[in-house]
């Protein structure tokens, strides 16, 4: 049976990975796939939900139509994007696995091979969830993720808190059938309530609702 509980709720969804330019023809990213940004995006709207979403480049089949849709590539493009949309939505979810650094500066011919070794400076990009999340009001709520690879639990309670964020999904690299790339993954949710919640290894779509689910009863907590 369709649950209709984002009915008219309007949500901002950043996915897959950023592409930080080195040069015309090459660049610096990560293995996101846009898999588990998708399956946000496609539970939010099959729940009732306007879904304005932000994605770096990826290669999954997309129906964009059902969207609003914004394909963008670096970090700060996909910090321009979120940001010209944040201040109207009820709902911002961070899946995208950004770039945190990028080429000081883009080389405007392809680098030729040279020496035997060759080094490229590279400085901190804008750091997207924290800058929305020192601008959120009240009444938003914001979702962020975590892949981590050590002191899971503890770094991304940390996340929690620094970002603004009132719940965090936790992937890790450690469990089997979790994170990139996947159709399945299982996650740890930490909420803003202290509250930990962890859910069965499923399909990401499957995941997708259960993260749903989850931030549901958070906004119905904060509203009793
Ligand atoms: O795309 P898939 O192949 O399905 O894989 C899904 C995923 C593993 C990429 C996804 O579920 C995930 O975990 N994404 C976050 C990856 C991550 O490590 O994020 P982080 O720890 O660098 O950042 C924490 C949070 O801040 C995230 O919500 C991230 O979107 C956000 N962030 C980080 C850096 C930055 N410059 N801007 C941000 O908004």
């Amino acid at each position: 049976q369709k649950k209709n509980d984002f009915l008219g709720k309007k949500v901002l969804i950043t996915m897959g990975p950023t592409q930080e330019a080195i040069d015309p023809v090459r660049y610096i990213s990560n293995h996101s796939s846009g898999k588990m940004g998708y399956a946000l995006a496609e539970s939010f709207k099959n729940r009732g939900a306007d879904v304005y979403v932000v994605s770096g480049p990826v290669s999954i089949p997309i129906e964009k139509e059902k969207f609003q849709w914004v394909d963008v590539k670096s970090a700060q493009e996909m910090y321009d994007a979120a940001k010209s949309f944040h201040t109207d939505c009820d709902y911002a979810v961070f899946t995208a696995a950004v770039a945190d650094y990028g080429p000081a500066e883009v080389a405007p011919e392809k680098i030729k091979k040279n020496d035997s070794q060759m080094s490229i400076q590279l400085k901190k990009n804008v750091d997207i969830a924290q800058s929305l999340g020192a601008n959120k009001s009240l009444n938003q709520i914001h979702v962020g993720f975590a892949l981590e690879t050590e002191n899971e639990s503890e770094n991304a309670q940390a996340k929690l808190k620094k970002k603004n964020f009132d719940l965090i999904v936790l992937n890790s690299m450690k469990e089997k059938g979790a994170g990139f790339r996947l159709d399945t993954n299982k996650v740890t949710i930490f909420t803003n309530k202290a509250e930990k919640i962890e859910s069965p290894l499923a399909p990401k779509t499957e995941i997708a609702e259960f993260i749903l689910d989850e931030i549901k009863k958070l906004e119905l907590w904060e509203e009793a």
